[in-house]
């Protein structure tokens, strides 16, 4: 199966270093285009090909690594995706600028890091996240690590934990196997509901927690 990373910042970048460590086959994209991807590809070996997001959204098992805000108009006008699966990777927060009221807000326990979650309504980010890619059978993962930390499946003689949560058991096992190879411990957190709300930046209870089987 082939996959397809749409964004090259932090999250894009760092899951494609643990793919090319593995020699897994890749394509990502930016907004800037394959050129702008130049060096990144050229840091990770053939594995890696710099492509346009229409490229990377054509794979069969295609990771969404953009900021929250940019959802829209990254996915929108993308063709039908048709059962193929489409990884999940984002959060539901907004970065703010540290000069702004929100910098200043004291109901926010995430001014420091200059970020605020976005309100979602009482629904629960994978829930919303696939209304912008219907007719995909969503997965969500890659979202609770920091994204350094993604590009080292394997440390200190054990294995990184990455969460995955999904509605679609063939989708998971799926994505269960491309963890597998990339060198992580994969633990299913169940569907989409429990496991994506469990995982969840900011406020789930396994967010941002970075275990390591050994
Ligand atoms: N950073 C982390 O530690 C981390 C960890 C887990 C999950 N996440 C989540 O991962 C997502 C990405 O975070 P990040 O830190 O990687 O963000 P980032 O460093 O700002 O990278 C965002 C990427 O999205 C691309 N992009 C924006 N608009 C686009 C468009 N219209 N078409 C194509 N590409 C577009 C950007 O392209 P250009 O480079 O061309 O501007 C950039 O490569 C967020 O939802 C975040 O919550 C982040």
């Amino acid at each position: 199966m082939n996959i397809g990373i749409i964004g090259s910042g932090s999250l894009g970048a760092n899951v494609a270093r643990a793919l090319a460590k593995k020699g897994l086959a890749a394509t990502i994209s930016n907004r800037r285009g394959p050129e702008s991807l130049a060096s990144l590809v050229g840091e990770l070996g053939p594995s890696i090909k710099a492509g346009t997001v229409a490229q990377a959204a054509a794979a069969d098992i295609v990771l969404v690594a953009v900021r929250w805000v940019d959802l829209g108009q990254v996915l929108g006008g993308l063709p039908a995706w048709n059962g193929r699966i489409v990884i999940d990777g984002t959060n539901p927060v907004e970065f703010f600028d540290p000069d702004s009221p929100d910098a200043k807000d004291p109901g926010n326990p995430l001014a420091a890091y200059g970020i605020k979650a976005v309100d979602l309504g009482g629904k629960y980010s994978s829930e919303v996240f696939r209304e912008f890619v219907p007719g995909a059978r969503v997965v969500k993962a890659f979202n609770h690590l920091d994204a350094n930390a993604l590009a080292q499946p394997e440390v200190s003689g054990g294995q990184r934990v990455q969460f995955y949560s999904g509605d679609d058991a063939a989708a998971k096992a799926d994505v269960q196997k491309i963890l597998d190879a990339m060198g992580y411990f994969p633990v299913d957190l169940g569907s989409l509901a429990v496991g994506g709300r469990l995982a969840q930046l900011p406020f789930g209870p396994l967010a941002a927690t970075n275990f390591v089987k050994v």
